[in-house]
């Protein structure tokens, strides 16, 4: 397939708590390693995690917290903004809702689970918020206010990606003009990494704080985690490694032992692997790959204030590109034009 030049990539991550290892290798260590080669913006989405109950003082938290571990990942600071310091996303955000309709924002994917979600957990219709609807536009806002070409995302966020899209496509037609050129998903090759405790489930926060390998956690309990991880799939007479044993091998190859990867690999096959020595391997070989980033961490959260005022900054600089947008969209739609 030919590729277009990437002009402007663009991509957020809403502020969750810790970064976990399943978040690290399929989003933030990409963003790192194409920020040295292509113009990027990365941004933390607290915006989008209104559209759950949340509690304020936690969210502003847990934001600025998902900036210092960013910045600690290594994601440069003047690539890094917080989504609320900038209001034209939420100001694009109501003006592309003019050409979304609400029969494609019901059959989003992701809008369907959380409502059910909130159903099946006892919440009538009215538990529902109208931002969890808009969730996708905002998201399309957030891509189009930038002009951005290209969106790193995962999988699940295919559906999201293909709104935008569409919305560019009608925005452009609404207006006959060619304004907005569609975002392209870029999908990357990431390893699944998957829950230790229960290895038939992705890791993710949303199943429990067991279940996830936090990058910035405590070593000591993460060489637990490691060690009572689940090898055993409960099949007998198998010959294919089971969930549980794949994932152990797995991130000890993208944490970096590839002596010990080879080693108990050929193990393995001989049938002479012991599940201590791989869990062994494991925590020492991931203990060694997040060492420096939770020592940067460290670095970083002694002098917050700083950092902070670092990356409001950042923010203040990316978002004089969106007033440029906001000004030409609002010359476009034939609203009144505002000084920015
Ligand atoms: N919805 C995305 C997720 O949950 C986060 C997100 C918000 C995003 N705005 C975005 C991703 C814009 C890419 C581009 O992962």
């Amino acid at each position: 397939m030919a590729q277009q030049p990437i002009k402007q990539i663009l991509s957020l991550i809403q502020p969750t708590g810790d970064i976990h290892l399943g978040n690290y290798l399929g989003a933030v260590k990409n963003w790192r390693e194409i920020q040295d080669i292509h113009p990027c913006f990365f941004g933390v989405a607290d915006l989008h995690a209104m559209t759950m109950p949340y509690n304020s003082k936690k969210l502003r938290e847990a934001t600025w917290k998902m900036v210092y571990q960013l910045l600690a990942a290594g994601i440069k600071k003047e690539n890094l903004f917080v989504q609320s310091l900038i209001p034209e996303h939420m100001e694009l955000c109501w003006i592309l809702s003019s050409v979304c309709s609400y029969g494609e924002l019901s059959r989003m994917v992701q809008f369907k689970d959380k409502s059910n979600y909130i159903r099946e957990s006892g919440g009538k219709d009215e538990m529902i918020s109208a931002a969890l609807f808009f969730y996708p536009v905002l998201q399309a806002a957030d891509i189009l206010v930038y002009k951005a070409d290209h969106v790193p995302v995962g999988k699940d966020q295919e559906q999201h990606l293909e709104l935008a899209r569409s919305v560019a496509q009608r925005f452009n037609n609404a207006y006959n003009v060619s304004y907005f050129e569609p975002p392209q998903p870029l999908y990357t090759e990431v390893p699944k990494v998957l829950s230790l405790a229960d290895p038939n489930k992705k890791m993710s926060k949303s199943l429990g704080e067991k279940h996830v390998l936090n990058v910035f956690g405590d070593p000591g309990r993460l060489k637990k985690q490691i060690n009572s991880a689940v090898t055993d799939s409960g099949e007998v007479d198998s010959d294919e490694m089971s969930p549980g044993v794949a994932n152990l091998f797995q991130i000890l190859q993208v944490s970096g032992d590839h002596e010990a990867y080879d080693r108990l690999t050929a193990d393995y096959k001989n049938d002479q692997l012991m599940y201590s020595d791989l869990k062994q391997a494991v925590s020492q070989s991931l203990l060694a790959f997040l060492e420096p980033i939770q020592a940067r961490y460290q670095e970083i959260t002694q002098d917050k204030r700083k950092y902070r005022d670092e990356v409001k900054e950042s923010s203040r600089e990316i978002r004089k590109k969106a007033q440029q947008t906001l000004r030409e969209v609002r010359e476009i739609t034939g609203i009144q034009n505002v000084k920015y």
